[in-house]
């Protein structure tokens, strides 16, 4: 449980620029494409109770985006800002992110981290997550495509 001033809320769209300039600064964060303001709101709409902000006050310290898709539940872009780390708020975003999918329905969740990213796989582990070596990782990217295909 968070206590303190800080609080896990519902994210809202008012959110979203905070939300990207936290993840700009924190190492180890993929901001790529699909983190557009535009595809960010529509993963939020579609998935709103899952989709998690960390706060003191106005202050945005944490987030954690959750999705399930009917089938299986996803976990992006969790992270705590670098001076509040290491003091159980990874924990608390996590349980309440995996509360809120349970509430959907959702069996089993996957996340994706860079296989450099070795301080989120000591913090997946520690929390009881198991790392998939039996999996491997297609993408399909749709500006391969030109128009006639479409
Ligand atoms: C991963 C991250 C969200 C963890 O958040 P956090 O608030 O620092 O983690 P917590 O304080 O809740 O730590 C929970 C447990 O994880 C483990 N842990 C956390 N950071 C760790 C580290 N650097 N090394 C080893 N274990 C660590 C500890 O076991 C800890 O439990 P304990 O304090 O009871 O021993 C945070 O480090 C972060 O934002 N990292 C950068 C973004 C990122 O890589 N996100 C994952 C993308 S897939």
């Amino acid at each position: 449980m968070v206590t303190g001033p800080c609080r896990i809320e519902r994210a809202g769209i008012k959110d979203l620029p905070l939300m990207l300039e936290l993840w700009r600064c924190i190492p180890g964060l993929g901001v790529g494409s699909g983190d557009e303001e535009e595809s960010l709101r529509l993963f939020m709409e579609r998935n709103p109770s899952t989709c998690l902000v960390l706060k003191d006050g106005e202050r945005l310290l944490g987030t954690v985006l959750g999705g399930f898709d009917g089938r299986r539940g996803y976990i992006y872009h969790l992270a705590v800002h670098p001076d509040y780390q290491g003091q159980g708020y990874g924990r608390e975003l996590l349980k309440e992110v995996l509360h809120e999918l349970h509430k959907l329905g959702a069996p089993k969740i996957h996340l994706f981290a860079f296989n450099e990213n070795q301080l989120a796989a000591r913090f997946y582990r520690s929390q009881g997550w198991e790392w998939r070596r039996d999996i491997q990782v297609f993408s399909w990217d749709m500006g391969k495509w030109k128009t006639e295909d479409v």
